[in-house]
C-alpha cells in the first residue's frame, strides 16, 4: 500500500506510518519548548526530521557567524563544508537572498558545492528573525527532484521554530 497523504490524517508509505507535517510541527513545538539550550534543540529536531521523512539522507543547520555559514549539527555522512562564505554554494545563495532554495537536479547546478556523490537534489531554508538572517537548514536527498512545496511549508515552518531559540 502507498499513499502520499491521505488527507490531513496519517500517510502510510512503504508500509511505514510516517507523520504529515501538521503532527511534526506539534511535535517540535514541544520540544522547543522543552529544550534546555539551542544545541540540543538543533539535534533532536534534525533526527525528527531524518526520521519522518525518509527522502532527507542528510540534513545539517548551518549558523551564520562573522558572514560566515558554520555547520553546528547535521546528520548524516561527514561534509567538507563545514564553513562557507556567503558568496558560496547554494547554502550561500539562500543565506544572502533570505530565499528558500529548491534544486531538482544538484548536478546542473553551477553553484552546487558537493558533499556527497549520492545527493541529487538538496533544500536549503534559511531561518531568519524581524530580517536577518541566524543561519539555515540544508538538506540533501539521494532521489532527483526530492523536494516538494510540502517539503517547503514544514522547513519554513521549523525555521520560524528554531528562530525562536536561537
Ligand atoms: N551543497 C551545499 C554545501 C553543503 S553540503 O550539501 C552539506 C551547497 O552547495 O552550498
Amino acid at each position: 500500500m502507498s499513499y502520499d497523504a491521505i488527507g490531513g490524517a496519517l500517510a502510510v508509505r512503504s508500509g511505514n506510518l510516517i507523520m504529515n507535517n501538521l503532527e511534526i510541527l506539534n511535535s517540535l513545538r514541544s520540544l522547543t519548548r522543552s529544550a534546555p539550550d539551542a544545541t540540543s534543540l538543533l539535534v533532536d529536531v534534525l533526527l525528527w526530521l531524518r526520521r519522518e521523512r525518509p527522502h532527507y539522507h542528510w540534513v545539517g543547520v548551518y549558523l551564520l557567524q562573522d558572514q560566515e555559514l558554520v555547520l553546528v549539527p547535521y546528520v548524516g555522512k561527514p561534509t567538507p563544508h563545514t564553513r562557507l562564505p556567503l558568496n558560496q554554494g547554494i547554502c550561500g545563495a539562500a543565506a544572502s537572498t533570505g530565499q528558500t532554495l529548491i534544486v531538482d537536479d544538484v548536478n546542473a547546478d553551477p553553484r552546487y558545492l558537493a558533499c556527497s556523490l549520492e545527493t541529487r537534489s538538496e533544500i536549503v531554508v534559511p531561518i531568519q528573525h524581524q530580517g536577518r538572517i541566524l543561519g539555515e537548514i540544508d538538506i540533501d536527498s539521494d532521489q532527483p527532484a526530492a523536494f516538494t512545496s510540502d517539503d517547503r511549508d514544514l522547513l519554513e515552518a521549523v525555521a520560524a521554530l528554531l528562530a525562536e531559540k536561537l
